[in-house]
């Protein structure tokens, strides 16, 4: 059988998602998926980023990563979109890029998809639910099939976020639970992908 071609797409400042999606795309490879690790384009001016000596080291330390491109999008059977909480929604940046997704979706080809998500906040309670369910409000409007990680492994009772892996950086650096869920969750989304990719072959 075709392998499943899996894009993980993130936006990521200082790199806390950049981490998650590193953890990502390695669960997804090793349940044999075909990996693009992608970031979307930076749209903020260079004296926001070198105001921000964590901003601008990241942004240096992740100059490697490819751009997303629609390409990436029309190619995934399944898709991983990471970023970080602002004010409790999706980055803007990781929005904009969503926002060009236009021409693919009139052509249909966005539908059923497989969706998931993840992210970071600063603190505990700063909406990282609320972030992937506004994600979500796209997946939705694409026809993708949301699968969640729920708590289908116990690393999930451990981090405690079936809407999607996510960290909190107020309480210190990502830990192996965070990076363990980040890969069961793309683990999942494999599997959940590699058998509807399967049943499509046979019928
Ligand atoms: C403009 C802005 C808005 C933010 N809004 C929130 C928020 O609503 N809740 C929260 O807990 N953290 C918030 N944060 C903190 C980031 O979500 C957090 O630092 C994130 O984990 C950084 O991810 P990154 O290292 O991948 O850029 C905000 C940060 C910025 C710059």
């Amino acid at each position: 059988m075709e392998p499943v071609n899996l894009a993980v797409i993130y936006y990521s400042s200082t790199g806390t998602v950049h981490t998650l999606a590193k953890a990502v795309a390695e669960g997804a490879e090793k349940a044999g998926a075909t990996v693009r690790l992608r970031k979307v384009r930076e749209l903020a001016p260079p004296e926001a980023i070198g105001a921000n000596p964590a901003w601008a080291q990241h942004t240096k330390d992740s100059a490697d990563i490819a751009e997303a491109a629609l390409d990436d999008v029309a190619w995934a059977d399944a898709i991983l979109f990471g970023t970080p909480t602002r004010f409790g929604n999706v980055a803007s940046q990781l929005k904009a890029f969503i926002d060009t997704a236009g021409p693919l979706w009139q052509q249909g080809k966005l539908a059923d998809k497989v969706c998931s998500a993840f992210t970071s906040s600063a603190t505990p309670h700063g909406g990282q639910e609320s972030t992937i369910l506004a994600l979500s409000n796209t997946f939705y409007h694409w026809g993708g099939i949301i699968v969640p990680p729920g708590y289908t492994d116990p690393v999930q009772f451990r981090t405690g976020n079936p809407y999607g892996t996510s960290h909190v950086t107020g309480a210190g650096a990502i830990g192996e639970d965070v990076l363990q869920a980040a890969r069961h969750q793309a683990r999942r989304v494999v599997d959940v992908a590699g058998a509807l990719k399967a049943g499509r072959t046979v019928s």
